[in-house]
This record gives structure tokens, C-alpha cells and sequence, in this order.
């Protein structure tokens, strides 16, 4: 075990130390300006932050890094992957790898979510994993464990109240995890505004911040707007009506996206808090997968908010899967350009007869006349909307193209 109290790091040695810092600077920015300011600081800010820890342990120990067995799984097959990670023996030897952690003591799930989450990471090998309320870092270090062994990908975990305390966990475990994390101490609104605005698409969610309906509602949707196609979204504390609900609510107002298991449908109707409901054993957690296109229908469907180079469009590309019968699509544009003083907004429409095809068909809407603002914006919107007459959902293979 590492465990490293209030010596920190200076007993690294000198090129750990730089690493340290240059890791730090990525992950943890105001820790690492700490760092910058030579031991004497170290030491101060790291007795501070153990002031602040009052109640918790007072040093960290940190499992080192190690070989932890995962069953291969073939993710592209309809069937449930949680059960097939859960039957398979090596699902039990990962358990027992996070069973034997001090990690347990700073975390609120168990070993078999820890391991869980572990070994779906190891199969999906995603670029990034949004976790939804760091705490003490605990979830966390198992989503770490599992990409620092795939060598890609970042967690971004964001926790508005327990900043402090991730720093000091985070800053002790060995770096080849901590160049895995990136801590964000802001809510989760902020948070996937901050995604969305560097373009960053997770494949992996775990959605465990606050759980009243209405934040779980939103985390969820939010989660959905930017996950990848066939992500995952895995939502704790299930057993609370809050994002129960919230979860049953997501996908009746979501076509194409699936449960993995069943605790939405066969769960007990008049137990708003049920103990009982979840069907992923030894865990809280309810998991939804988002579908590997984008569906659309009759209610208006949109893509968010993309920027757009200059100020003018001409309309939209369209790559999808042909129908199966003949349908009209509604294509709907808001463009905006945001000056200094002043905002400009424009709508404009189309709407293309779409018949069945070859498999698949790339599809231009364009605006007559195409849409034009001001010149010398600070910069330019666009804000697709979707509506498809046709009996079964239209599915987008890509997502809708300004040109
Ligand atoms: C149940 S704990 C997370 C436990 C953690 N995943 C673990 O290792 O077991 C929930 C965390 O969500 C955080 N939280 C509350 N509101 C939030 C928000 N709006 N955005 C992000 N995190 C939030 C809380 O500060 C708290 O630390």
C-alpha cells in the first residue's frame, strides 16, 4: 500500500516531483500552483487541507496499481453486458481486489459496483468518463484503475462541495492514476456546459451527484445530450424515488434508448423508496444504454446548440438509415449571431420527402434563401430541430451538419 501522509510530496524524488507538478497542472490547478511555490508551501497547504479533513482519515492509503482480472465481453451483442460481467469468475476476483482497498472507507458504493464499473471500462475502452459527484473520490479510483490499465482515456469527475477533500486523495495516489482524473469543484451544470463547450463526448456516465428527482432528471438528460452512440449511463441510488423516477421518466420520453436488466419494469408501484428494486445485485445502480443512432419522431427533436464559422447557412446535412416506408421530415434551423450590444436571430424551415432506399442516405435541407445575419458577430449559433411524419422513428446515423 501507499500511503502517504503530511510528508507528501517532499519525499517524491526530484523527476518524480516534476512529473508531479506537470501531472498536477493538468488535473489539479490549484494544487499544483501550491506545489510551484516550493516545500515550505507544500507542507502548508497540505496541513491546511488536513485541517479541512477533520472527521476523516487523517492519512490516504492507496492501493498500488495492479493487475485486475475482467472477462472479456462482446459489447456489440443486444444482449446484457452487466450479466455476463457478473457470471463470469474473473467479475469475482476483480470484487475481491476492490474488497481488499482502503477505498472502501472512502467510498458509498461496494466492491461489486467498484468492480463493475471496472470491468465494463476495460470492455469499452472509452476517451471519457463523466462521474457526477466525486465525494471522497472513491468510484472514481475504480473508473481510474480501468482506464490507466487500458492506457487511454480521462475521467472528469466534478463535485461542487468536496473539492478539497478529492484533492488530498487524489494527490496521493501514484501518477500513472492521477493522469487519468480530471477534478472539476463546480455543480454539474456548469460542469457539462464546460463539456459541451469543449466538445468532450463521454461513453461512459456515472450519474450519483444529487439525487431530488428534478437534479437526477437533469443530470440524466444532460448526460444523454452528450454521450456516445451505444454509451452507457449508469444511475445510483435506485432505490430512492428520485432518480428512480427520474430514470422510468428519461427513457418513456427517449426512443431507442434500453435498460440493462430490469428494475424499471418489474419493480413494486406503491413503494416510492424500495430497497427491493434493484436488479443489479450488490449494487444500487440502474443502467441505461443510449441507442447507436439518433432517433427521431413526432416531437421535435433537437442537437444542441453548435457553433457555426460565419454568418450565414445554407442548410442541413442529413446522414441516416432509409426508411422503411416513404415519411416527411421537418427540418428546422434557429441561427443566432451574439454581438457585442445586441443579439440576432433567425428561423428558417425545409422539409424533404424521404422514401425508402439503399441502406443508408445522406440528405441536404436547404434554405430558400439561405439564412443570412449580421456581419462581425462576436460569434454565430446554430440550433437544429428535427419532426418526422413516418410510422417507425427515422434514425440519424451521424449528427445533423450546418453547411
Ligand atoms: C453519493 S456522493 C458520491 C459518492 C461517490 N460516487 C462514491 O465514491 O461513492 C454524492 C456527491 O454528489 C455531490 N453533489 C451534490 N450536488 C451536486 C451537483 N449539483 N453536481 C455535482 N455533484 C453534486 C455531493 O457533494 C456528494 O459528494
Amino acid at each position: 500500500m501507499t500511503s502517504i501522509g503530511s510528508d507528501g510530496f517532499g519525499n517524491l524524488f526530484a523527476s518524480q516531483r516534476r512529473n508531479a507538478r506537470q501531472l498536477l497542472s493538468r488535473v489539479l490547478p490549484g494544487l499544483a500552483r501550491r506545489v510551484a511555490t516550493g516545500s515550505e508551501g507544500v507542507r502548508r497547504a497540505i496541513k491546511k487541507a488536513e485541517i479541512r479533513l477533520a472527521g476523516f482519515e487523517k492519512t490516504v492509503s492507496v492501493k498500488p496499481i495492479a493487475d485486475i482480472p475482467f472477462p472479456k465481453i462482446d459489447l456489440a451483442a443486444d444482449g446484457d453486458p452487466v450479466a455476463a460481467i457478473m457470471v463470469a469468475p474473473e467479475f469475482t476476483a476483480a470484487t475481491a481486489f476492490f474488497a481488499d482497498n482502503p477505498v472502501t472507507s472512502r467510498s458509498l458504493e461496494t466492491p461489486t459496483a467498484h468492480a463493475l464499473l471496472y470491468c465494463l471500462i476495460r470492455n469499452l475502452c472509452p476517451d471519457h468518463v463523466f462521474e457526477i459527484g466525486t465525494y471522497r473520490a472513491g468510484t472514481t479510483e475504480a473508473i481510474c484503475r480501468a482506464l490507466c490499465a487500458n492506457k487511454a482515456g480521462t475521467a472528469h469527475t466534478v463535485d461542487p462541495f468536496t473539492g478539497d477533500y478529492a484533492e488530498v486523495v487524489l494527490k496521493s495516489w501514484p501518477l500513472d492514476l492521477l493522469r487519468r482524473v480530471k477534478l472539476y469543484t463546480m455543480n454539474s451544470m456548469t460542469f457539462y456546459m464546460e463539456m459541451r463547450r469543449q466538445k468532450i463526448r463521454p461513453d461512459l456516465v456515472f450519474v450519483d451527484g444529487e439525487h431530488d428527482y428534478e437534479f437526477a432528471l437533469f443530470d440524466i438528460g444532460a448526460a444523454a445530450r452528450l454521450i456516445g452512440p451505444g454509451g452507457f449511463l449508469f444511475i445510483d441510488n435506485i432505490d430512492q424515488a428520485g432518480p428512480f423516477l427520474a430514470a422510468r421518466d428519461f427513457l418513456a420520453a427517449n426512443p431507442g434508448w434500453r435498460e440493462v436488466g430490469s428494475s424499471l419494469r418489474d419493480y413494486t408501484a406503491d413503494k416510492a423508496f424500495d430497497p427491493q428494486r434493484n436488479m443489479i445485485s450488490q449494487t444500487d445502480f440502474i443502467a441505461l444504454q443510449a441507442p447507436r443512432t439518433h432517433p427521431v419522431d413526432r416531437r421535435p427533436r433537437d442537437f444542441g446548440v453548435v457553433r457555426q464559422s460565419g454568418n450565414r447557412v445554407n442548410g442541413l446535412r442529413l446522414h441516416l438509415q432509409s426508411p422503411s416506408r416513404s415519411g416527411k421530415l421537418t427540418v428546422q434551423v434557429v441561427f443566432r449571431g451574439f454581438g457585442a450590444t445586441r443579439l440576432w436571430e433567425t428561423a428558417a424551415d425545409a422539409t424533404i420527402d424521404l422514401k425508402p432506399g439503399p441502406v443508408s442516405q445522406s440528405a441536404d435541407a436547404a434554405f430558400t434563401p439561405p439564412q443570412q445575419l449580421a456581419d462581425g458577430c462576436l460569434y454565430y449559433t446554430v440550433e437544429s430541430w428535427l419532426i418526422w411524419h413516418g410510422d417507425e422513428p427515422l434514425q440519424l446515423l451521424r449528427l445533423p451538419e450546418p453547411y
